[in-house]
């Protein structure tokens, strides 16, 4: 009897352990404190020691920041890095060309000396990091005006870099956590020499293409291969042919031995930004003010260069990365605002105010908490309009239309006339115009500025702009220096004070400078007032939480694009009533979307002949089917692209490139029913490699189990 009930307490503590073991990205510093006994419970066969030390090669010294945004890891002990197709994107992209075109056809090096250089991308590796919140807090004073207090931080902890980095090439960064509740610093170091290996054509690396994004069953391809350089020292160095592949003080095994439901995994990487603790009228916010906003100005502008591209191969060329990029959250905010409302994320939130106030009431040392939310409520009312209006001045003016971006460029040296400013406006030129088609951002101006100005006449915030004189699309393209590069250089080639002149009557330098001084003067900087009494709520409010309801959930730091660990583990999902999805895809999914000649369903020949074949080699999924996708729990964030998937024995089992469509509320609203990232299969990253590229010679570099 007593050994029954010691049984069921002993499934219920695991059963309860596997209730809360997916949601959180956490500091691989704190494994072994916070996360391991569970870690191990779920099947990790590793130290916390192994995953994140300081002085030996554990994981995290093969994991890179890539570019700033995307997540990679080195896979062989010559510097090569694995990180997704839509990571290198830009960089295959901008090798492409009409003739040689890298994005339909794929790339392979043949060799090193075929490795293409990348002007600006870097990998960044994390060192270590540590606490600093006691320093960088030491001269802090209640209620000090959030500028001073941000003021004081930077000054105190720029002196700790100085310190920390003194006489070593390496860098260091601090970023708040918690709200700004604690600090840690990152010292980092940064290769800045990495060159394009190998990517698959973009009907693998991107098959489904914006159809398929964010959704699962998946059967997308999404990776590229590049390789760090360094000088003969293994030290960072700007590019030269002296250079030689980095050596890593750790790379990732891969293995080939496949997932199974219930496998243990964790992804080990850089989450952007989550919001797991904005209060429920935030919530409300964004789902039912911002994110409707910005879907319909994005549908109108995805409308508009879709129509283009369909028509034109150089249209589709040029405005290829920026259609994804723009159609990525347009999805996503969709995607987020159903994930709520099925999740019933609004209630959740307010269970949980209801909880804290609860909590509050009972007991008198926490009654200073007990206006909190009412703050966040006027607070939040206030924002709402700036909030508005400052997504339509960046998803219009900053991101929409080309034209009034560019012109932006030269707005300093129109008010100073100092040739400096006018040497710098030039360099922006030839990467503006290389993406640009006149006709098409012409579209863009008038559906956009006619959106524009409809919703936004009536906000308190609407630009004088729309008050004044307005220029028709027409106009603007016509008389603008800035719709062609030719019109451009021709002027620049004039004295600066006739360029001065002629730009500041300029229609598209006219209708740039009324919005972006309007942005700055009235709604950036109501909006930063605004956001500076937030973030002193928002501290106080998570730190109130932790201490009043310190069991009601995980508390973990919001992802802020520093190195994290997720872990959960291969499991289906059944978002909808009588759906459900299995864990893995294979390459038979594939072929049952295959549309021939399509622009995101077509395949390639080669990979038919495959199929057909059944010629999968080692890669094979013990049902002789080729595995190409899979899902799991793990938390994670834009940001998290291009980051392993590690098994219980640390080795590369997947590559993470999205969530699916119903859980992307995981940012404000983890739900481990619903939330799933997906991952290519390791097996399928090396069977396109092999079989289809033929590069196995790539193979030889990798540690394969
Ligand atoms: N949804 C993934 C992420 O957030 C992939 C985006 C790239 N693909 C695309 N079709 N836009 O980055
Ligand atoms: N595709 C995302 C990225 O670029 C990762 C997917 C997500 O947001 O979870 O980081």
């Amino acid at each position: 009897m007593k050994n029954l009930k010691r049984l069921f307490l002993s499934i219920f503590i695991l059963c309860s352990l596997n209730a809360s073991s997916k949601e959180g990205m956490w500091l691989p510093m704190f494994l072994q404190q916070l996360n391991f006994a569970e870690m191990q419970a779920m099947g990790l066969e590793l130290t916390s020691e192994d995953i994140y030390s300081i002085n030996n090669g554990s994981l995290k010294d093969a994991i890179v920041h890539f570019g700033g945004g995307c997540t990679a890891e080195v896979i062989s002990g010559e510097g090569l890095l694995l990180t997704n197709h839509h990571c290198g994107y830009g960089q295959i992209q901008s090798h492409s060309t009409v003739e040689n075109d890298y994005l339909s056809n794929g790339f392979w090096a043949k060799d090193r000396s075929e490795e293409l250089t990348n002007e600006g991308l870097n990998a960044t590796f994390i060192k270590y990091m540590k606490e600093v919140t006691s320093d960088v807090l030491a001269n802090e004073i209640a209620n000090m005006p959030e500028a001073d207090r941000r003021e004081m931080i930077k000054s105190l902890g720029d002196s700790l870099i100085s310190v920390e980095i003194e006489g070593t090439h390496y860098e260091a960064i601090i970023k708040p956590f918690f709200k700004g509740n604690r600090y840690f610093m990152f010292v980092t170091e940064t290769y800045t020499d990495v060159r394009l290996v190998g990517a698959p054509p973009s009907s693998i690396g991107k098959f489904g293409s914006d159809t398929d994004n964010w959704m699962w069953p998946r059967h997308t391809g999404d990776f590229s291969i590049f390789r760090i350089y360094a000088d003969k020292d293994n030290n960072p160095a700007e590019y030269s042919v002296d250079n030689v592949p980095y050596t890593p003080n750790k790379h990732l095994d891969i293995s080939t031995q496949g997932v199974k439901p219930g496998d243990f995994t964790m992804i080990y990487g850089f989450p952007g930004r989550t919001d797991e603790y904005i209060p429920a009228v935030a919530v409300k916010q964004i789902t039912q003010v911002l994110n409707p906003a910005k879907i319909s100005i994005r549908k109108t502008a995805l409308e508009i260069m879709d129509r283009e591209m369909r028509a034109s191969d150089d249209v589709r060329i040029k405005y290829a990365s920026k259609y994804a990029s723009v159609a990525n959250y347009y999805k996503k905010w969709i995607g987020e605002n159903t994930g709520i409302q099925k999740t019933q994320g609004l209630n959740r939130k307010r269970e949980f105010e209801q909880a804290f106030m609860d909590a509050v009431n009972s007991d008198d040392s926490y009654e200073k908490y007990a206006g909190l939310l009412g703050v966040y409520d006027s607070l939040y009312t206030e924002l709402e309009a700036i909030a508005l209006a400052r997504d339509y001045f960046i998803e219009i003016a900053y991101r929409g239309v080309g034209i009034v971006k560019l012109a932006n460029n030269v707005s300093k040296f129109v008010a100073t006339g100092d040739v400096k400013d006018l040497e710098n406006f030039k360099k922006t030129i030839a990467s503006h115009f290389k993406n640009y088609d006149a006709h098409t951002d012409q579209l863009l101006f008038d559906a956009l500025f006619a959106k524009y100005e409809t919703e936004q006449a009536d906000s308190e915030f609407s630009p004088d702009y729309f008050s004044g004189k307005t220029y028709s699309g027409e106009t603007v393209f016509s008389k603008s220096y800035f719709s062609s590069i030719e019109k451009l250089e021709e002027l620049l080639n004039s004295s600066p004070k006739k360029i001065q002149k002629r730009l500041a009557k300029d229609p598209a330098f006219k209708i740039s400078s009324s919005l972006y001084a309007h942005y700055r003067n009235i709604i950036y900087s109501d909006y930063r007032a605004l956001e500076d009494e937030l973030d002193r709520v928002d501290r106080a409010y998570l730190k109130a939480m932790m201490e009043v309801l310190p069991d009601y959930r995980n508390y973990y730091p919001d992802a802020n694009s520093t190195l994290r660990l997720a872990y959960g583990q291969v499991q289906g999902v059944s978002p909808l009533d009588a759906i459900s999805y299995g864990h893995i895809t294979y390459l038979e999914g594939m072929m049952e979307k295959y549309v021939p000649g399509d622009y995101e369903f077509d395949l390639p020949e080669k990979l038919i002949e495959l199929y057909d074949s059944k010629d999968f080699g080692p890669y094979a999924d013990d049902n002789g089917m080729l595995p190409v996708c899979f899902i799991a729990t793990n938390h994670t964030t834009g940001g998290n692209s291009g980051s392993p998937a590690l098994n219980a024995k640390g080795e590369l089992v997947g590559l993470n490139f999205d969530r699916a469509w119903e859980g992307t509320m995981s940012d404000i609203n983890y739900d481990a029913s619903r939330c799933r990232n997906i991952m290519v299969d390791a097996r399928y990253v090396l069977f396109i490699i092999d079989k289809f590229a033929g590069a196995g010679y790539l193979l030889e570099e990798m540690t394969i189990k």
